[in-house]
C-alpha cells in the first residue's frame, strides 16, 4: 500500500573492525508499530543510532522517507532528523530543568515560535501524555512512568512523523507499561505517527506491535520479519520460540 517510511538495505554495523550486525534488510511502512526484538547486547540500540542519524553504517543504505540518509547533504539530513522523535533507553530528561523547560527546548532550538506559542505547545503536549499540571515539576519529582511520559512529550514536541523508542517499558511496573502502550497506540492512530520500538516486553510486543524484526545474536543478522502475533504460535526460529517462552515461564 504506502511507500516504505524506512528502508534498510544490506546494512552492516561495526565498531572499528568489530562487525556486530551484517546484511540487515527490512522496511517499515507508514503508520506501522514496528518492534525491534533480539537478545541483550545483540545490537538493537546500535541499529537505532544508525536509523536516527547518529552512527554511519559500515556498509549499506538507510532510506528515510525516500531519501538515502547517509548520502544526502547536511540540509536534508537535518530536515529528516527534525522529523524524527526519540525516546532513549535511559530517558534522558535534563534534571536541572523543569518538565516544561525540557519540552520547550526542541521548540526553542528548531522553531521561531514566540515564547507564548511555545508555552501553549508545551501545555498541549503535557495534556497529550496525561501530565497536565506538571509543567513546573522537576524530573526527580516524578515517578518512573511519569518521567517516561514527560520524555515522550519532549520527543513529540516538533510533531515528528517517525517516533523511536528504546525499551520504553524497562524499569516500569506493568500498569505504567500498559499506560505507555495505550499512549503509543493513541499517537499512532490520532497523529498518524510511524512508530519503531525496541522491546523485550512480550505483552507490549503482542498488544501493540503489527510488524517486527528479530535480530539474532548468534548469527549477527536478521532472523525474521513479520507480524509478532503469528510468531507466538509459529516461531520462525528456535531463538524466537525461546524469547516467547520466557513469558509462560515467568
Ligand atoms: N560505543 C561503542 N563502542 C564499541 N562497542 C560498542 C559501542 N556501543 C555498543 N557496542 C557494542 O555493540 C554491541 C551491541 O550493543 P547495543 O547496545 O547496540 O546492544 P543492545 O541490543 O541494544 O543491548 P541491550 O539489550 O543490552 O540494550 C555490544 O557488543 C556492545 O559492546
Ligand atoms: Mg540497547
Amino acid at each position: 500500500m504506502s511507500e516504505a517510511v524506512i528502508k534498510v538495505k544490506n546494512l552492516n554495523i561495526a565498531y572499528d573492525e568489530n562487525v556486530i550486525m551484517h546484511d540487515i534488510n527490512f522496511e517499515v511502512k507508514g503508520q506501522d508499530i514496528f518492534m525491534i526484538m533480539g537478545g541483550s547486547g545483540c545490537g538493537k540500540s546500535s541499529l537505532l543510532k544508525v536509523l536516527i542519524g547518529l552512527k554511519s553504517p559500515a556498509k549499506g543504505q538507510v532510506f528515510i522517507q525516500g531519501t538515502d540518509f547517509y548520502k544526502s547533504n547536511d540540509k536534508s539530513r537535518k530536515k529528516i532528523m527534525q522529523n524524527c522523535g526519540v525516546l532513549y533507553q535511559n530517558g534522558a530528561l535534563f534534571s536541572s530543568m523543569t518538565v516544561g523547560e525540557n519540552i520547550a527546548l526542541p521548540l526553542q532550538q528548531y522553531t521561531t515560535y514566540s515564547p507564548s506559542a511555545i508555552n501553549e505547545l508545551v501545555e498541549l503536549k503535557l495534556a497529550l501524555v496525561g501530565l497536565h499540571g506538571y509543567k513546573t515539576f522537576y524530573p526527580d519529582e516524578l515517578s518512573g512512568g511519569m518521567k517516561k511520559r514527560a520524555a515522550l512529550a519532549r520527543a513529540i514536541a516538533l510533531d515528528p512523523e517517525i517516533l523511536y523508542f528504546d525499551e520504553p517499558s524497562s524499569g516500569l511496573d506493568p500498569v505504567s507499561s500498559r499506560l505507555l502502550d495505550e499512549l503509543i497506540l493513541e499517537l499512532n492512530a490520532n497523529l498518524k505517527t510511524t512508530i519503531v520500538i525496541i522491546s523485550h516486553d512480550i505483552d507490549s510486543i503482542l498488544t501493540i506491535g503489527n510488524q517486527a524484526i528479530y535480530l539474532d545474536a548468534a548469527t549477527k543478522t536478521l532472523a525474521a520479519q513479520g507480524n509478532p502475533k503469528t510468531w507466538l504460535k509459529n516461531p520462525p526460529t528456535s531463538a524466537i520460540a525461546d524469547f516467547f517462552k520466557r513469558r509462560t515461564e515467568v
